[in-house]
């Protein structure tokens, strides 16, 4: 127990206050950049204020699952796709400096809501619900990253590389999920889960 606080505290604060380290190459560098004007460089900026939320979410959702999981074999695939979260988290972050727009302020808050429900997903419902959730999570995450490719400037290559293989990824985490033995989620858990996205992605937009 001891041992799983610890772990949680140290990654909310790696996740919340300090520089993520990406382990692959920054999508962003791969393109050529194009000038963006003022109001793009804004509409690009919110919309990856939201999409660097939904990667704390991720850090604080895959943290409180593993906590919460009862299989060893579980717990190192939630590390593994924890992993390129934090690639995302990373390359959101620096996209975020490059646009010169700033981080949600409500990180710490989103951060901790995640956690509990990772964490409640974990406990109550056991493994093959956590993994349930892991898939209707990526699911959501997937189709909320291709409204973002219809919503970035189209003169922001660089968000969108990103974006792109943000998307790649999370689909994959999906798929992981599902050979796991995830169990789908009842409809109404489903609609909840779209309702938070929904709050989340509305206020990151502009805080
Ligand atoms: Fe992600
Ligand atoms: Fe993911």
């Amino acid at each position: 127990m001891m041992n799983g606080l610890i772990l949680a505290a140290d990654s909310a604060l790696r996740t919340l206050w300090s520089e993520p380290r990406a382990s692959r190459p920054n999508p962003a560098t791969l393109v050529s950049e194009l000038q963006l004007s003022d109001t793009e460089r804004r509409q690009a900026g919110a919309l990856m204020r939201i999409n660097h939320v939904g990667e704390v979410c991720a850090q604080a959702l895959y943290t409180g699952q593993a906590l919460a999981c009862k299989s060893p074999a579980l717990r190192a695939q939630l590390a593994e796709a924890s992993r390129e979260e934090t690639d995302h988290l990373a390359w959101t972050q620096q996209r975020l400096n490059d646009l010169k727009d700033r981080p949600s302020l409500l990180n710490p808050l989103w951060y901790a809501g995640a956690f509990a429900i990772g964490f409640a997903a974990g406990k109550l419902g056991g493994d093959q619900v956590s993994l349930g959730f892991v898939v209707e999570t990526e699911r959501q995450v997937e189709a909320h990253l291709q409204s973002h490719m219809d919503l970035l400037p189209a003169a922001d290559t660089a968000s969108r590389a990103i974006v792109s293989q943000m998307k790649a990824d999370e689909m994959a985490h999906a798929q992981m999920a599902m050979k796991a033995g995830a169990v789908e989620l009842p409809a109404p858990v489903k609609s909840v889960m779209k309702l938070a996205a929904k709050v989340m992605t509305t206020v990151a937009h502009r805080v």
